[in-house]
Formats: structure tokens, sequence, C-alpha cells
């Protein structure tokens, strides 16, 4: 564990022990996993849906990594644990996957999850992104659904994953970008910034900081909310009692299919 997690950190575990001891989803109903415009509908039929409810994600990094038999997956926030038992039937039982999160809650259920359905190749560490409880070099391909954007110090998340991965290893994240500014009232929200919205830097930026540790063949492909999506999530951030333009959301904020590569 880092040796002085922010507020940030704080609320944000917070907001997800919570989430998890109340089993809800982290923007409302429409975006939970059982959406199939997250995931494909024949890969969630593969985990009982007690397990695919418990999801809080933005995104499949699993098909967007192209998991293969044998590897290695390290899932940065892995909550409780969809990720890392999709991709745990992905690698095999030649394969590997650890999930790493810092809400004891969350690892407390990804380790239920994963019992209930026999996953043998999978593992839960409790840790922060900002300083990963992992070897250097070990890591195939590490995934991420929603998460980088609560980090206060993504520059360390990007460098620890860098750290983590083998050199030719790749990093395939679904996570939320903005493109255009925040209203105020919104970026100073601690709520809005456990509720992925707050802590969401410009695509361009976040491209920035992967280059500056050292990632290489970047790639952000949009898949955008609709606007019902983003209204949930909005409405349990609890805003809206403060006036502040929600276009202006609507506009900036966007779910980005991300890839990234250590150079060889
Ligand atoms: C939006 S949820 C996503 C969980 C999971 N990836 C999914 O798709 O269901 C964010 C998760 O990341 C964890 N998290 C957020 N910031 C973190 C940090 N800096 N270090 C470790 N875990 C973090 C939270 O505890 C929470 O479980």
């Amino acid at each position: 564990m880092t040796e002085s997690p922010t507020p940030i950190h704080d609320t944000v575990r917070e907001h997800y022990a919570e989430r998890i001891k109340s089993s809800a989803s982290c923007c409302g109903d429409r975006c939970c996993s059982t959406d199939s415009r997250l995931y494909p509908v024949d890969l969630l039929a593969t985990v009982p849906a007690d397990v695919s409810n418990t999801s809080y994600g933005c995104g499949d990094p699993i098909t967007l990594a192209s998991l293969q038999p044998g590897e290695t997956v390290l899932d940065l926030g892995s909550g409780a644990g969809l990720d890392c038992l999709l991709a745990a039937q992905k690698v095999g039982e030649t394969g590997r996957v650890i999930g790493v999160d810092m809400t004891p809650e969350m690892i407390d259920r990804a380790r239920a999850n994963a019992k209930r359905v026999n996953a043998t190749n999978v593992e839960f560490r409790q840790g922060y992104l900002e300083n990963l409880p992992v070897d250097n070099s070990t890591i195939d391909v590490i995934i991420s659904n929603c998460v980088i954007n609560l980090s206060p110090d993504k520059e360390k998340v990007f460098a620890e994953a860098f750290r983590a991965l083998k050199p030719g290893g790749k990093l395939a994240v679904s996570d939320i970008v903005t493109d255009g500014e925040l209203p105020e009232v919104v970026r100073k929200s601690l709520a809005a910034w456990a509720g992925c919205v707050a802590g969401a830097v410009e695509a361009k930026q976040y491209i920035a900081m992967m280059e500056e540790v050292g990632f290489t063949d970047i790639s952000i492909k949009p898949v955008f909310f609709d606007k019902e999506t983003v209204d949930d999530a909005l409405n349990e951030m609890k805003l809206d009692a403060v006036e502040y333009p929600r276009e202006a959301v609507y506009k900036a904020v966007y779910s980005a299919k991300i890839t990234a590569y250590k150079p060889k």
C-alpha cells in the first residue's frame, strides 16, 4: 500500500465500499455489466448473473485485450472481479490473473466470486495503483475498467503499469476521458470524482502521460455514452441542488478504448 493515501483515495474507497455492500452499479442500472452495450452477451453468459451484476465498469477490456492462453494478466482496480474471472477463462490453466484493488470490501467480494465460479488461476491483492504490489516485468497484459480516471496521481499509475509489464507487454484499458472543459462545480466535487467524472482528463493529456513513462503505439478510440446514461450517473452524484450546465458534461465526457505497449 502507498504510505499516504490522499483524501481522494479515502472518498473513492468509501464510495465503492458502500456500492458493493449495497451491490448497486456505479452509474445506475443503465451501465452495469449486464448491459450488452458494454460486453458481448455470450461473454457475460459464461458467469452467473449475480457475478456479472457486481460490475462497475464503462467498457469491455477483455475483448480489447485479445487475451491468449498462458498469459499473465493484471487488472488495475479489479473491483468485485468480473473482468479477472472473464480473463481467467481466456488465459486458461496455464495462465494467471492478478487483480489489485484498494477497497477491502471489493477484495472480499472478488475472492467470493472467484470461489463461486471455481476459478483457481486468479488471485486478488489489496493495494494501490500508484504502488502496485507486483514485481517488475512480470505481466503480459494489463487490463483496467473505469479506474485510472479515479486516481489523483495518474502519472504514477502509468509508471507503475509500465514497470510491471514485460517488454512487449500490452495495456488494454476502458476508461473515462474528456474532450473539453467540465463545469467547475462538477470538477471540484468529490462525489463527481468518485462517480468517474471529475477525475477524467483530456484524451490528449492521457496520451501524454503514457508517452512520458515510455508507452508506445498508443490508441484511444471513443465509445460515446447516450445522454440517459450520463444523466443517471449525474443523478447519482447528487449534485442536483446546484445549478450547472448538464449539456457541457454530456459533451465533454466519454468512455474510451485505450491500448498501448511497452517496447520490446
Ligand atoms: C469504477 S470501480 C471499477 C471496478 C472494476 N474494474 C469493474 O469494472 O467493475 C473502481 C474500482 O477501482 C478501485 N480503485 C480506485 N482507485 C484506486 C486506486 N488508486 N488504487 C487501487 N484501487 C483503486 C476502487 O476501489 C473500485 O473497486
